[in-house]
């Protein structure tokens, strides 16, 4: 197995590789600044968005938010893994490949990472090869019936799980693969001292993220054997609540407009099939905020297709409600007839397709909050306009609601007017009904907010190397990524080493952006522009103290709120005074 690069050689390699020269060969960069620009390679635009640190070795995209370190630019552009890239520009500036270093424990973690993912690929190599066998020739039939042509399953990479037991696990065992890396894959099932193949006589759905990497699969029982779909369950490379099905596809599509999100796998195959683009699913299970924001990044928009049934409009609101709570826009598509988007295209195709109108949040809630009611008795149609009402109360554009309030005030004969005032009614009441301390606590669970302004520009401060670098300490970091991102870089890590070694995507996008901040920032500033991040960090996290027992006074017990209140007062003065430093 391959080991990793050793750090002085690594660091050598960063000190001669030059970022600028690098992508100048794909892209005509200008100077502007500290900085070079050009047109971004990884979508579509007319002004240059697409920047380059030629001292630190990256880029970083500030549309598409494409950013990593010059090793990972080539990754990209030459599809490439890291190591490859490494090579390929170690070549280009004749230093010699050196002999990769054992590092035990991160060894041990990447390289089962690595065999894992490996075994994933050859078992998806090898379930697309059974496809094209005689023995499989009835799971192939099977998808030629659901109209999927040879082009879409190669483009899918679509395969055949055969009916023996164990033939993808002979077939990987001669491949080196131990039976303990199979069975953590999820390709092997091991009972009473017997392995199985997890997947047997099913149509095989391999899930691919937008690196490539195999993560798992689905299966697709032929005729009515049950359960329909089989999927892998959660590996050590494998969660089903952070992926989509066909991400890989969703990458190549930058500057989408919207992203379609369906529930099956044969709906998104079916779709893409048929032209239409920036489709994925997710995988088996419910939409999750993680989810959210991995489609947030490919289109300003989602449209959400379910079915039609009661789960499926279940599932819809839900989604809504996550859509709304990672800020997204979305909206829902519905396809005629009870039919499930793979029916639809098949049957009616793509013109038709273009030809459905999605309904914006607020009006498919409207739709819904209407379905049980019958609007020409008065007590049904003054509890449709109180749910509307409240629907309403949340669209933010004025202009939106205007036309929602015309529809309602024909619905319901009441007057716009009226029914607005019954909209600052639901507003009260959806903020009395929770206590204070409930409404602070809401707003700080779940997921963590977007990283302050002032912790991603002290990053970039660290970076630019313009301020002593105990100026600044890791505790002055709130958000976790970003605390942690602090340690490497106070430890000495350089930015570009920090990037190679990001576990996920969205890590990446959030590091580069912090390092591309430092456009603004000049010896001259440095220090104040330090100063000021640090004050307003402070500032915000004692206001948060302070709503804090605020809250809790209401609802203390008398002996505790002397000690509150005088914790109130000292924390109060602390704000006073950094306020007043300012001026
Ligand atoms: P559906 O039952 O709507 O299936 O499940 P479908 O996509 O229309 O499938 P076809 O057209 O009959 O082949 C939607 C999704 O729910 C998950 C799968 O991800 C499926 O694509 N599912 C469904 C399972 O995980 N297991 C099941 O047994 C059924
Ligand atoms: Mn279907």
């Amino acid at each position: 197995m391959a080991g990793r690069f050793p750090t002085a050689w690594m660091d050598d390699f960063y000190s001669r590789v030059d970022i600028v020269q690098v992508v100048s060969a794909y892209v005509p960069l200008k100077k502007n600044g500290s900085r070079y620009w050009g047109l971004c390679p990884f979508h579509h635009e007319k002004t240059p968005s697409f920047s380059v640190n030629g001292e630190q070795n990256l880029y970083y995209c500030f549309g598409c938010k494409a950013g990593g370190n010059v090793v990972q630019f080539v990754e990209e552009m030459e599809h490439l893994t890291y190591r490859e890239a490494v090579e390929y520009l170690a070549k280009q500036i004749h230093m010699p490949i050196p002999e990769t270093q054992e590092d035990p424990d991160y060894e041990r973690r990447r390289s089962q990472r690595e065999r894992l993912l490996g075994a994933n690929k050859a078992a998806a190599r090898w379930y697309h090869a059974q496809l094209w066998l005689p023995e499989n020739q009835r799971i192939l039939d099977y998808l030629h019936k659901r109209g999927l042509d040879d082009g879409t399953i190669r483009k899918f990479g679509l395969g055949a799980a055969p009916e023996e037991w164990d033939a993808l696990t002979r077939a990987l065992e001669q491949q080196g693969y131990t039976q303990d890396e199979l069975r953590l894959a999820g390709l092997t099932v091991v009972k009473q001292e017997t392995r199985f193949d997890m997947f047997r006589s099913r149509a095989i759905f391999p899930i691919i993220d937008a690196q490539g990497q195999v993560l798992g699969f689905g299966g697709r029982a032929m005729g009515d054997a049950q359960p329909k779909y089989l999927n892998t369950s959660d590996t050590p490379v494998f969660n089903k609540r952070k992926g989509v099905y066909a991400a890989n596809l969703l990458r190549k599509q930058r500057d989408l407009k919207r992203v379609i999100l369906v529930e099956g796998y044969m709906d998104v195959v079916a779709l893409i099939q048929h032209g239409v683009n920036g489709v994925v699913a997710t995988l088996g299970t419910a939409l999750t905020n993680e989810q959210a924001r991995l489609l947030k990044r490919y289109a300003p928009e989602i449209w959400v297709s379910y079915d039609g049934d009661s789960a499926g409009q279940h599932a819809i609101m839900r989604a809504l409600e996550i859509f709304e709570q990672e800020d997204i826009r979305a909206r829902v598509l519905f396809f005629p007839d009870n039919l499930d988007p793979d029916e639809f295209i098949r049957q009616r195709g793509l013109d038709a397709f273009e030809h459905l109108r999605p309904l914006k949040a607020a009006e498919y809630r409207m739709q819904r909050a209407k379905e049980d009611l019958d609007l020409s008795d008065d007590d049904q149609r003054i509890e449709y306009a109180k749910r509307c009402a409240q629907i309403l109360s949340k669209v933010r554009e004025p202009v939106e609601l205007e036309t929602y309030l015309q529809t309602l005030a024909v619905q319901t004969g009441f007057s716009k007017d009226v029914l607005r005032q019954q909209m600052g009614l639901s507003i009260a009441e959806a903020n009395n009904a929770k206590p204070p301390r409930e409404r602070i606590i809401r707003r700080r669970a779940g997921d963590a907010p977007a990283a302050s302004m002032p912790e991603k520009t002290l990053i970039a401060l660290l970076v630019s190397g313009l301020m002593p670098k105990d100026a600044v300490r890791d505790t002055d970091f709130d958000d976790p990524q970003l605390h942690m991102l602090a340690q490497k870089l106070l430890a000495g890590s350089s930015p570009a080493a920090i990037l190679a070694e990001c576990e996920t995507e969205q890590q990446r996008v959030a590091y580069s952006e912090a390092f591309a901040l430092n456009a603004e920032i000049t010896q001259d500033n440095a220090a104040a522009v330090a100063e000021d991040c640090l004050r307003t960090i402070r500032q915000t996290r004692l206001q948060r103290q302070i709503d804090d027992i605020r809250a809790q006074l209401d609802t203390c017990g008398s002996a505790e709120k002397a000690d509150m209140l005088k914790e109130l007062l000292t924390l109060s003065n602390e704000l006073a005074r950094l306020k007043r430093a300012v001026h």
